[in-house]
């Protein structure tokens, strides 16, 4: 009987810790006690609330079933990779910068990202640019007001922020959809990766040093693409050629932007990360990570082989939406089902995919 419990004991104090400490994902063994402060700038895949915030433009439910149960403005069923980047390290979600009810926190820092956004035109909103303004504005006003009012962001919190930027894709997308030749989509991409330089640049010179940027994903695997797309030129996995080449190119250039950045900012940690091969790989082996029909959306409309159709989008009168068990890759046609954010924020959170390689907790303090 004593053998017994002492088995138990055995198992469930010292095993069951020394398993979970063998076997676990990272974020289990967070110690991150102080998380950074963290400013995010992007566009859909990392709207926490903007476009809804700011424009009032309805983000109806299914959007949000799976884990909010409820619309937030993001455009998924639950959790986008940034919500759980945030968790990751224990922090809260970040408030989109444009919302103005419900007493918005801003103490953790501020999601300037906008559905739809891109970095080029500069001044039309809410393109990289307005975003970055927006945040001079937000800093500046912190600043005034950390002396009167408590629980502001402080200097020195900004300079120990992390800056996440995630954009480009609808630079590439809007290309596309002016029906540009690929020579001309391929031929705007060094004005767009200017922006995101001018954009690194400011934030550096207003003291900022912590950078964290995705690239942009397989453009043409997604389901609305290859739905409106007439004469398809498909890559092994399904997924449109030209859009994925335009995505890589971009790719490789804000690649060697950040190695060229890396060595002209001291003191500046920029990290890049390959959010594309992530999900590539994704759409690639979908059945060996328990997803299935990577091409097709769960909410759309028309079914098999993508279920998108543009007159009937996700929430919008007449639209069908899969099982909430069912784990499809696509959520919208545009966007990720939380369960394929899931894994790719598992993905980062790995640091494989990340150059240099750096752990996501690098930018706590303490
Ligand atoms: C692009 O081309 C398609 C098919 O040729 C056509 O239906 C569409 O109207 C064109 N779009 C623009 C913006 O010119
Ligand atoms: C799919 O998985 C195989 C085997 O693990 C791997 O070699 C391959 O690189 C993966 N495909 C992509 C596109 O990542």
């Amino acid at each position: 009987m004593l053998s017994h419990s002492l088995s138990h004991f055995f198992f469930f104090f010292l095993l069951l810790p020394l398993l979970s400490l063998l076997f676990l994902p990272h974020p289990v063994l967070c110690q991150c006690k102080r998380p950074p402060v963290i400013f995010n700038f992007g566009d859909s895949n990392s709207d926490t609330g903007g476009l809804v915030a700011g424009l009032g433009f309805p983000v109806n439910f299914p959007n949000g079933r799976t884990f909010f149960r409820r619309s937030t403005g993001r455009l998924s069923d639950g959790r986008l990779l940034i919500d759980l980047l945030c968790q990751s390290l224990n922090a809260g979600f970040l408030s989109p910068y444009l919302d103005s009810l419900g007493g918005p926190k801003f103490t953790n820092g501020a999601n300037f990202a906008v559905v739809g956004s891109s970095t080029l035109p500069r001044y039309v909103p809410f393109s990289l640019n307005i975003q970055i303004m927006q945040f001079l504005r937000f800093k500046a006003r912190s600043i005034e007001l950390v002396t009167t009012a408590g629980n502001m962001i402080d200097d020195e919190a900004f300079r120990n922020a992390l800056y996440m930027i995630d954009m480009g894709q609808n630079d590439l997308a809007d290309s596309f959809s002016k029906n540009f030749s690929y020579a001309q989509v391929v031929k705007r991409i060094p004005s767009v990766l200017r922006e995101i330089q001018n954009a690194v640049k400011t934030l550096y010179n207003e003291g900022g040093r912590n950078f964290w940027i995705h690239n942009t994903g397989p453009l043409g695997c997604l389901p609305q693409k290859l739905s409106l797309v007439q004469d398809k030129d498909l890559d092994s996995c399904g997924c449109l050629s030209a859009y994925n080449s335009a995505a890589k190119l971009f790719n490789e250039g804000l690649r060697r932007l950040c190695l060229e950045m890396r060595s002209e900012m001291k003191g500046a940690n920029i990290v890049y990360v390959d959010v594309y091969a992530i999900k590539y790989d994704l759409v690639a082996n979908s059945t060996k990570y328990g997803f299935s029909n990577p091409l097709m959306a769960c909410c759309g409309y028309g079914g098999a082989p993508y279920n998108y159709n543009i007159k009937v989008t996700c929430g919008q009168p007449g639209y069908q939406v899969c099982d909430e068990g069912s784990k499809l890759v696509s959520w919208d046609g545009i966007h990720y089902t939380e369960a394929a954010n899931t894994f790719v924020a598992s993905k980062v959170l790995s640091t494989a995919y990340s150059t240099p390689r750096t752990s996501f907790d690098f930018f706590c303090s303490g």
